[in-house]
């Protein structure tokens, strides 16, 4: 390759990186050479357009068959297509050449998995943890398969030597994670671990009163103190925490909290936020660690926004933007933002705005999310036909636009719109995650206002057969079909805790227990035992017993 052309390649290569693609795009077009084509492979992946991304790796194998990379990349995206074969076979091509990837073996474990296929997991494992033998991760991967695969014993041996390594005993959260994997392998009933992984609405006091949201209007409430400390102190064990409101800046410990957590190297943090009480102060804060802010903004335009966002202001929030545009530059902080508005019909003309505010502002993705409840705003409820006719054609043009500025574009709403696949990021899922648990919520509040056995007997009625089938397999594999009672706990913000969002059965309040009662409290002991014993029918909800849900609830971060 000429001097000239691998100078512009590296350039090109650092744009990628600032996620300045179209850029980068411009200096590798004109290069056509083997390298240039694979720079630009990789910008339409990360554009989410796999389809182009294919054609391009395609070609380079063209130009270099032995292009080892191109065949790993084919390889994934095929598996994200769930085109297996494919997948599997540009996996093999891959590893016939390099036989010492283990992240490899543990990717194609991942899709054995996924399709059911247990004993090639385990092998693919296996080999990934021959070839890393003292990775402690890997270990992981290697207990948890072997779980999978119904072998308990194997993976309960695998938690107890982890438990056994020095290294292990002397990091809190690696021994907490170990001891947790291990009481899960062995079923127990109480806990000697801790939580893994939480959802916080610690509060439910708001500096605005939004249109679409009641949570301003209701009697102020705030965890208690000896619950918030008990939480702090929880953070070194955990490796995912979701803060939710109210207004979670409007408390004044908020900020000693996440300072606490930003300590924390294993914890990723996500906030979800109106963003207008952000400052210097908080995101010197946020920029020091691993925290992801979700930004609720319901409009484009400042009499949208403000209309909606009620008690706002759109100059506040574009300053605030700019801050953290700022704080990114002169620390150097990633900060990743995610775009978060509930679409309505006050709104839903301005999508195609949405995304140029999002690119303005240098947001990572923008997810649209359905509005729920508030009749004069629903336009999905009943369906709103010259609203979803509207959508239907804007919609793919905001998700063109939005792949073209390199912003993750996911559509959550009831509307087929011909989008493209989405696959989420880990923080996505969680946004999706906490997204289901305000549906929850919402259904939760009608159960307490009405009794819901009835209806609940209907639902599970209807999904009986189907779910019958998926016990069969679950008991055959002796494999448990959640995990979220060994894992997760849920405060809700009026006090009332459950293992996790789409988890209907309370484990008590705390203000009347702490969270050490309520992890191991006599609900929570029935939750697992039920689970362990798969005699979960009358405690779980469909979703979870299909599976649908399961891997997000096993493994609820990705191992960093
Ligand atoms: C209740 S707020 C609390 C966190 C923070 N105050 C905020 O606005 O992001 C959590 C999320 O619920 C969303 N939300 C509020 N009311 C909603 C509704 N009626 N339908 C759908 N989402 C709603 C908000 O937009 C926000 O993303
Ligand atoms: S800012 Fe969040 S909590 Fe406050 S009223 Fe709006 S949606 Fe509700």
């Amino acid at each position: 390759m000429q001097e000239q052309d691998r100078i512009l390649i590296e350039k090109a290569k650092q744009l990628i990186n600032e996620n300045k693609l179209s850029e980068a795009e411009t200096i590798l077009v004109p290069i056509n050479n083997e390298y240039s084509v694979f720079e630009i492979a990789k910008i339409k992946q990360m554009q989410g357009n796999d389809n182009e991304s294919e054609k391009l790796y395609k070609q380079v194998l063209q130009i270099n068959p032995d292009s080892v990379e191109s065949q790993l990349e084919l390889a994934r995206i095929y598996a994200r297509q769930r085109r297996i074969d494919l997948a599997k076979e540009f996996y093999n091509k891959y590893l016939e050449k390099i036989k010492d990837n283990a992240d490899v073996y543990k990717e194609m474990a991942m899709l054995y998995e996924s399709i059911g296929d247990n004993i090639q997991s385990v092998k693919s494992i296996e080999i990934a943890s021959s070839i890393s033998p003292d990775d402690i991760q890997m270990s992981f991967e290697l207990g948890i398969a072997y779980r999978e695969a119904g072998r308990d014993e194997d993976s309960a041996k695998v938690f107890k030597k982890l438990l056994e390594r020095e290294d292990v005993k002397n990091d809190k959260f690696l021994n907490n994670k170990a001891l947790n994997e291990y009481e899960i392998s062995t079923r127990k009933e109480i806990l000697e671990s801790k939580p893994r992984a939480m959802i916080g609405m610690i509060m439910n006091k708001c500096n605005i009163s939004c249109r679409i949201c009641d949570i301003w209007s209701r009697p102020k409430w705030q965890e208690p103190d000896r619950i918030l400390k008990e939480i702090v102190d929880l953070l070194p064990y955990m490796e995912d925490i979701c803060w939710q409101g109210g207004e979670v800046f409007y408390m004044k410990e908020f900020n000693s909290m996440l300072a606490e957590g930003v300590k924390c190297k294993n914890l990723n943090q996500v906030i979800f936020t109106n963003g207008l009480l952000l400052d210097e102060k908080n995101l010197e804060i946020i920029a020091k660690g691993n925290v992801e802010l979700v930004l609720s903004i319901d409009g484009a335009t400042k009499e949208t926004y403000e209309y909606i966002r009620r008690g706002a202001n759109f100059e506040t929030l574009c300053e605030k933007l700019e801050l953290i545009k700022e704080v990114r530059k002169s620390t150097g902080a990633k900060i990743n933002t995610y775009l978060n508005p509930v679409i309505c019909r006050r709104n839903y003309k301005e999508i195609e705005q949405m995304v140029e505010f999002a690119h303005k502002y240098e947001f990572t993705s923008i997810t649209l999310n359905p509005i729920r409840g508030i009749p004069e705003e629903n336009i999905f409820e009943p369906i709103d036909e010259q609203a979803f006719e509207f959508m239907r054609k804007v919609v793919p043009i905001a998700e063109q636009k939005s792949k073209e500025y390199g912003i993750r574009f996911n559509n959550w709403m009831p509307i087929d719109c011909s989008c493209g696949n989405i696959e989420f990021r880990q923080s996505e899922i969680q946004e999706k995650d906490v997204e289901k648990e305000l549906k929850n919520n919402q259904s939760l509040e009608e159960k307490k206002k009405f009794p819901t056995e009835n209806i609940d007997a209907e639902l599970n009625k209807a999904d009986s057969e189907k779910n019958e089938e998926k016990k069969e397999q679950q008991i055959k594999n002796n494999r448990m079909i959640c995990y979220a009672p060994w894992q997760r706990i849920l405060l809700d913000n009026d006090g009332q805790v459950r293992p996790y969002a789409i988890c209907t059965k309370w484990l008590g309040s705390t203000s009347k227990y702490s969270l050490k009662e309520l992890w191991n409290s006599p609900q929570m002991q029935l939750y697992r035992r039920k689970l362990a014993n798969n005699d979960f029918m009358d405690l779980c909800q469909p979703e979870c017993i299909s599976g649908q849900i399961r891997n997000k609830l096993c493994r609820p971060v990705e191992d960093k």
